[in-house]
């Protein structure tokens, strides 16, 4: 989609739809609507004043022309109060007005930069989240569908913004464009079937996202693949046993940039990608087992995290580990009782088979201690269903002992408009994960799980600052909300981007949402 800023007056825009914003405590029209309210024969401030428009967030008008103007269909989008304006919501209705132009088989469209000018958010930031909202909210998954549901695209967004600020909204557009595409990146990565994205498509993925970032920046990304064999010598015990009962061969990723200019790696992205958990051989029930072919979301997100980082040119070493493999019941597979041995030398005795994810993380996270020594260490997983008790559909879970890192995760994740909550991670809990065969053990009984399964993994971290997000339910949606169709919602990349960013500019993320 073709994405340019101009300026001058949006109502002599030749494309087939305008779109304004309008507040709910407006007490007059406003210099766009004002000047759209003329061209359209007063059409606007009547619907006013009638009360059919009223800047509800989200309400819209639709006005087909019958005024001295070109485009075809005019439409006054609700933004709420003026002092309750947020990225967010600016993302959110821009998804929700461009979703409704595109049922409406319009092809071009020019929006108004909303809230310029009426609040402090800046301008930048404003034109970034309308990129975002605009390129996330049409994100469509029909790959598998010989007979798309028919709908056209909408081919051109010309957004209206101020004069002055030219260059710096044409950077913006392009950082939108980024964060959007990556995200739909990773979104494609979790939507796509098990059948269709195994440990080895992992690889491809990892494969193409480096070439593109490369291909854009021009900044080599390194890929290093880990095979079984390579698994064995490092001592990978932990991950293997969940690889036993698949006849897919697991794989290891690890994808580094260096943006940075020194040498260490400062932050590692760690993921857990179970490309599909049957549960093994504590075998899951078959209802809405198909969910768990979304069970790699983590490593999705740190891969498309990582490329997004590495196209926005920010200056900082990452490198991106993933475990990936699948996790079924075989012949071969691993059975409850069972004891590993981790990377990291401890031993875990195996309660069920279906605490895979963090037997897959205990050596993912082990291999970034003992080999990566980034500065913060931050792992992403779909780990618990405890989490999604504690949290439902609407929160990640952020753990971590560095109340530094645990702020500057919550304050990038507010400015993505991606809901995270800091869970503790007490001592007390520990207890639970005492084995009498072994170091420790995968489960920790029912209460406290997602907390339980927090403390397991930081057995397995080294001396970086690390912390934990459980994503078990906010990985996919089954509701189409503003700017995140329904399916693989690409949560927590724009956290993670954010976070980059955030740790390269040397301070913390301000808290802004
Ligand atoms: N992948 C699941 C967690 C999950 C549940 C993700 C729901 C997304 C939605 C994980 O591997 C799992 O099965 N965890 C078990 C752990 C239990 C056996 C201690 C769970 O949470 O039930
Ligand atoms: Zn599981
Ligand atoms: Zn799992």
């Amino acid at each position: 989609m073709q994405i340019e800023i101009r300026s001058g007056d949006i109502f002599n825009a030749d494309t087939n739809a305008i779109v304004i914003g309008f507040f709910e405590d407006s007490k007059e029209l406003g210099h766009e609507a004002e000047a759209l309210d003329k061209v359209l024969n007063g059409t606007i401030s009547k619907l006013w004043k009638d009360k059919k428009i009223t800047g509800k967030l989200s309400e819209m008008t639709e006005i087909t022309s019958l005024g001295n103007i070109s485009s075809d269909l005019q439409v006054v989008i609700g933004l709420g109060k003026q002092d309750e304006l947020t990225p967010d919501r600016v993302r959110g209705v821009t998804g929700e007005v461009c979703r409704l132009l595109r049922r409406k088989k319009i092809s071009s469209v020019s929006i108004q930069l909303m809230g310029a000018g009426y609040t402090d958010i800046g301008e930048q930031e404003l034109t970034q989240s309308l990129v975002e909202g605009a390129l996330l909210g049409l994100y469509v998954f029909h790959k598998h569908r010989s007979t798309k549901p028919e709908q056209s695209d909408i081919e051109k967004i010309t957004i209206y913004a101020a004069l002055e600020m030219m260059p710096e909204l044409e950077d913006a557009v392009i950082r939108g464009r980024i964060v959007s595409e990556s995200v739909n990146a990773a979104r494609d990565m979790v939507n796509e079937p098990s059948n269709y994205m195994t440990p080895a498509d992992m690889v491809e993925a990892a494969k193409e996202l480096a070439a593109e970032s490369e291909r854009r920046k021009g900044i080599p990304l390194q890929l290093r693949v880990m095979e079984r064999k390579d698994m064995q010598e490092l001592g990978m015990g932990a991950l293997l046993g969940v690889a036993r009962g698949s006849d897919e061969p697991p794989k290891f990723i690890v994808l580094t940039y260096r943006g940075g200019g020194s040498q260490g790696i400062d932050l590692a992205l760690v993921g857990k990608a179970i490309t599909f958990d049957s549960g093994g051989i504590s075998i899951k029930p078959s209802e809405k087992m198909e969910e768990m072919k979304g069970d790699m979301a983590g490593g999705a997100s740190v891969l498309a995290a990582i490329s997004a980082i590495a196209r926005l040119g920010i200056k900082l070493n990452v490198t991106a580990v993933v475990s990936a493999t699948e996790n079924l019941p075989s012949g071969r597979a691993y059975k409850p009782g069972d004891v590993l041995k981790a990377m990291n030398g401890k031993t875990i005795e195996v309660i069920s088979t279906d605490a895979e994810g963090r037997l897959a993380l205990a050596d993912a996270l082990s291999y970034t201690g003992c080999k990566i020594k980034p500065r913060y260490t931050v792992d992403v997983a779909t780990l618990t269903g405890a989490c999604v008790i504690a949290l439902g559909n609407v929160s990640m879970a952020v753990f971590s002992k560095d109340q530094q890192l645990a702020d500057s995760l919550l304050a990038a994740a507010a400015r993505a408009g991606e809901r995270a909550w800091q869970m503790p991670m007490f001592e007390e809990y520990r207890e639970q994960n005492k084995s009498d065969v072994a170091d420790v053990k995968n489960v920790g009984g029912r209460p406290a799980g997602a907390i339980t399964a927090a403390l397991f993994l930081s057995e397995f971290t080294g001396s970086s600052a690390w912390a934990h997000l459980d994503i078990a339910g906010v990985s996919m949606t089954d509701k189409e909300k503003n700017y995140c169709p329904k399916g693989a919602t690409g949560v927590p990349v724009r956290t993670l981007i954010n976070l980059a960013v955030g740790l390269a500019s040397g301070k913390k993320v301000d808290k802004a949402e």
